[in-house]
């Protein structure tokens, strides 16, 4: 049996722990033999293939990013894509079955091309953002939520110090796992979210209640959050240099509002990526270890189209259409939990 194993979409610390995890298992259990496609699916389309022996996974699960490096590339899309192409390169190199490691996007690519194309592929779900579906938590979301933890700390001293409010943003394009955990965690005055937009005079009224206490105010913020009264020139905040939406600059606009509005001196910090750089917590190396052996036991077991999934505690499989197609958002129970601590 080989095995192609790919890293696709943004990048997130636990992917070489998925790596090592496979191809330990599959070598020592099921006398698998293993190859990278290099640049996620990009490397498939293009067979971009490096072997994967076993001492080359050798102390990777506390390593950072992913050596087989990533790319958003769509394998429908461009020369060389599509199933019947894809189904060609796999069979001229003697591949049985390909392990996709990979957040929505990466998901609902394998899932079509099990669907369309027949090809024999097992799903890891992988997103900094906890955001997918059918996954209790994924790995790379500890990590993220310890490093922006530790930054809420550090920003916090320096608020004090100065009487000022601190906006941190953090990912989360889509939902605000990250900010709820991190800004729970490092006792945030306000955590804002995509799921729940919010209006300046209440951001304001949580400010000026910490003020009033002669604190300093920390306020954490999801890059897609959006304020309910948000004027049309600030919700949209148009393409950069190379025509890509631009994504976060939330606490850059809120400072300056929340500055005028209080009175209170702000300063606006942008995590931005050192959230998903560095090497994985412990937890996630463990969870990201566990379900690399368990994407290669459900190859051994022939289940195309399905993903492997934290349940409880529990390592389990769903089909990956029950992943895909609906974001794993921050139920209104959790948000109303950490309200009560607002302010
Ligand atoms: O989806 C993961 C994520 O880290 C988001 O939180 C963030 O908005 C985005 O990826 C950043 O993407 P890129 O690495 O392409 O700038």
């Amino acid at each position: 049996m080989k095995i192609g194993i790919l890293t696709s979409g943004g990048d997130c610390p636990g992917l070489n722990a998925v790596i090592r995890g496979a191809v330990l298992r599959g070598v020592i259990s099921h006398e698998a033999e293993f190859v990278g496609f290099r640049w996620g699916w990009r490397g498939v389309v293009q067979g971009d293939i490096v072997p994967l022996p076993r001492q080359e996974v050798r102390g990777l699960s506390r390593q950072g990013g992913t050596i087989l490096h990533s790319s958003r590339t769509n394998p429908f899309e461009g020369e060389g894509g599509g199933p019947e192409n894809i189904q060609r390169m796999l069979d001229e190199n003697g591949i049985d079955a390909i392990i996709a490691i990979g957040g929505e996007g990466t998901l609902t690519a394998a899932r079509r091309l099990v669907d369309e194309g027949g090809i024999n592929v097992v799903g890891v779900p992988k997103t900094i953002d906890n955001d997918l579906a059918a996954t209790d938590y994924s790995f790379g979301f500890d990590t993220a939520v310890e490093i922006a933890t530790e930054a809420i700390d550090r920003l916090r001293t320096t608020a004090d110090s100065h009487g000022r409010c601190m906006v941190v943003e953090v990912m989360g394009r889509h939902v605000g796992w990250i900010a709820l955990h991190s800004g729970m965690a490092g006792g945030a005055h306000a955590i804002l979210i995509p799921e729940q937009p919010m209006s300046i005079d209440e951001i304001c009224h949580y400010v000026e209640s910490v003020r009033d206490r002669g604190r300093a105010p920390v306020i954490v913020v999801a890059e897609g959050f959006k304020l309910t009264d948000m004027e049309a020139e600030h919700s949209h905040k148009g393409l950069d240099a190379f025509n890509r939406p631009r994504l976060g600059g939330i606490a850059e606009l809120l400072a300056p509002m929340i500055e005028a509005r209080t009175g209170i001196e702000s300063r606006d910090t942008v995590l931005g990526h050192i959230q998903r750089g560095g090497a994985p917590s412990a937890y996630d190396r463990v969870l990201a270890t566990r379900l690399g052996m368990a994407a290669v036991d459900a190859v051994k077991d022939q289940a195309w189209g399905e993903m492997v999934t934290l349940r409880g505690t529990d390592i389990a499989r769903v089909s990956i259409r029950e992943a895909t197609g609906n974001l794993n958002t921050v139920p209104q129970s959790r948000y109303d939990e950490a309200r009560v601590l607002f302010g």
